[in-house]
């Protein structure tokens, strides 16, 4: 049975592109129930319809509170049958009520190598620090703010030159490859949470089949 799964997505949507691509080219064995959208003209809206994949729409605007505009989701991603959700660009932060629903079961992808330069404006904080390397990470979500155990994440050099444009672009590619690795590995079965630690079964194994231009662990 494929991992049944919801993308909640603000944007452009091209991580969801990706998961897509991943599903169709049969690496990754899930199935997108729906795709939640909060922006009337994301164009991850379009990306969804393009791939026959059910969206909801829900403005927090009509909501009274984060957590109504969260009870909302829920029942939106319960009524597709959710098993794990996927923030993929989803620019609002979840309420407490929302981690509990789905304690363990909320992805996100961030374009850092996390602990540092959490939040926003990531790519300019990691320029202004001088950083050698940066890449981007996938973790579960608690209610910290880029918080959660970390999943996988990939490594990229920051050149002489980069603008916040050209390492954001060079982060992105390694986003559209551990992503859909990530949701893979949990719809294998294959990861365990110990405290902040996610142990992945069989990983050590794996270790000469990665990239040579970047670096993904595990
Ligand atoms: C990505 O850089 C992701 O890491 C961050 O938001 C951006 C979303 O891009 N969380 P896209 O909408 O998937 O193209």
């Amino acid at each position: 049975m494929p991992l049944r799964l919801g993308i909640l997505v603000s944007g452009r949507g091209s991580n969801l592109q990706a998961i897509i691509d991943a599903i169709e080219a049969k690496r990754l064995a899930a199935e997108i129930r729906v795709v939640v959208i909060d922006q009337a003209e994301a164009y991850a809206l379009e990306r969804a319809r393009t791939h026959g994949i059910a969206t909801a729409t829900l403005d927090a605007k009509e909501y009274p509170s984060r957590e109504d505009f969260d009870r909302a989701v829920i029942r939106c991603l319960r009524d597709h049958q959710v098993e794990l959700v996927c923030l993929a660009g989803f620019m609002r932060i979840l309420s407490s009520h929302f981690i509990q629903e789905y304690r363990n079961r909320i992805l996100n992808i961030h374009p850092a190598l996390l602990p540092s330069f959490p939040g926003l404006h990531v790519q300019r904080k990691a320029l202004g620090y001088g950083v050698k390397f940066s890449g981007c990470t996938v973790h579960f979500v608690d209610e910290g703010m880029d918080t959660g155990p970390i999943v996988i994440q990939g490594v990229v050099p920051v050149l002489d030159g980069d603008t916040e444009d050209s390492l954001a672009a060079r982060i992105l590619r390694l986003e559209h490859q551990i992503y859909p690795r990530a949701i893979q590995l949990i719809a294998e079965g294959r990861l365990q949470i110990v405290g902040r630690q996610v142990l992945c079964k069989g990983s050590e194994q794996e270790a000469q089949e990665r990239d040579a231009w970047g670096y993904i662990n595990p």
